[in-house]
């Protein structure tokens, strides 16, 4: 039976996640792609971290983009840079790839795009955008005809989680934070979740996919969740409502507007119960009407899902089109 060759870029919280849901899905997997998917090479920045892993570690990219039998990989590394370069020279390789880098992608994506597009190879990226929550795929390949009006989302779990704890704990903000820290929700230093630059760079993603093009990124309000107090939670309980982050998106007169935001949301709203570490996005299209997707926003095998299932659209061999759909909104 012919093989598939993957390899791995980072083996943290996502590159784990992947490597297991590949190994324990075997089945699965050959029945859909026809062939047997096998993780031969994984690079990571400290090898000796490592040591017990199934496979080739490097720390070369080339060991990769030079060996002819890889045919994807699969990028879990955090920050823009290798991030990006890397996967260029994956795609100049002729290698499909799939990412859940959404700080890369919300920068680089439309260059990599264009790139696989050129190469004649696919790149998956919804793992980049709300974690488990198959949005990337959805808007691409089941909202065809419909044209997407505008889109409110909750797209960051750490932020929804303190909302949530300090509502429902009474907790101040610091010990809302301290929670998610160590119930390892929020990074050491939770900058990028807490000032709202997570949920940006996911509405980035989404505005790229969606309009074709990002509102000019000094344009969007980006406010995070620091400067909200347990007076303003309760004052908002007080009338039946609840402080979420909102990252919103929509045209008006040509234009693309977009924000990131805490919003007072009364009882009726769609993601007023969205509660916890979950994400929801509540997208209004032209023939559809409201539609509302909510589910894990992250961690290793939610954020693996939404990779393995761009894995599969590629091989799953229906035809040369769904391989260009990954590539191309
Ligand atoms: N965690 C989630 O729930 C989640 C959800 C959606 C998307 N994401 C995105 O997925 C990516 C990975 O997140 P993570 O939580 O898995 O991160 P992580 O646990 O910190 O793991 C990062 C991995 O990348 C490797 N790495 C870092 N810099 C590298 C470099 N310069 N060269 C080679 N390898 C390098 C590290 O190698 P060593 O092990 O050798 O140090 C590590 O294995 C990030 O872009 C993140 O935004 C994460």
């Amino acid at each position: 039976m012919k093989a598939i060759n993957v390899a791995l870029l980072g083996l943290g919280t996502v590159g784990k996640g992947v490597y297991q849901t590949i190994n324990t899905h075997q089945e699965r997997l050959r029945d859909i792609t026809g062939c047997s998917v096998h993780v031969s090479t994984f690079l990571i920045e400290h090898p000796e971290k490592h040591a017990t892993v199934n496979g080739t570690t490097v720390t070369d990219i080339r060991t990769i983009t030079e060996n002819p039998d890889i045919d994807i990989v699969f990028e879990a590394i955090v920050g823009k840079e290798p991030a990006f370069s890397y996967l260029k020279k994956c795609i100049q390789a002729g290698k499909h790839v799939i990412t859940a880098n959404k700080e890369m992608f919300a920068v680089h994506g439309k260059e990599l795009r264009e790139l696989a597009r050129q190469h004649h190879v696919s790149i998956g990226y919804d793992a980049t955008t709300a974690g488990g929550i198959p949005i990337i795929q959805m808007i691409q390949h089941v909202l065809q005809a419909n044209n997407v009006l505008k889109v409110q989302a909750i797209l960051n779990g750490t932020t929804n989680y303190i909302l949530t704890e300090m509502r429902d704990q009474n907790a101040a903000f610091e010990d809302a934070l301290q929670q998610a820290q160590q119930l390892g929700y929020a990074e050491a230093d939770p900058t990028n979740d807490v000032e709202g630059f997570d949920a940006f760079y996911k509405l980035m993603i989404l505005s790229e996919l969606i309009y074709n093009e990002q509102p000019n990124w000094n344009d969007v309000k980006r406010i995070g969740i620091t400067s909200i107090s347990e007076k303003d939670i309760a004052e908002n309980q007080l009338t039946n409502k609840r402080i979420k982050h909102i990252a919103s998106i929509w045209k008006e007169d040509g234009r693309i507007l977009a924000k990131v935001e805490p919003v007072s949301l009364p009882r009726d709203h769609p993601l007023y119960a969205i509660e916890g570490v979950d994400n929801a996005i509540n997208i209004e299209t032209d023939i559809l009407g409201e539609l509302t997707l909510k589910g894990p926003g992250a961690g290793a095998l939610p954020t693996a899902s939404a990779m393995i299932e761009d894995f599969c659209l590629i091989y799953s061999g229906k035809s040369q089109k769904e391989k260009s759909t990954v590539v191309v909104s």
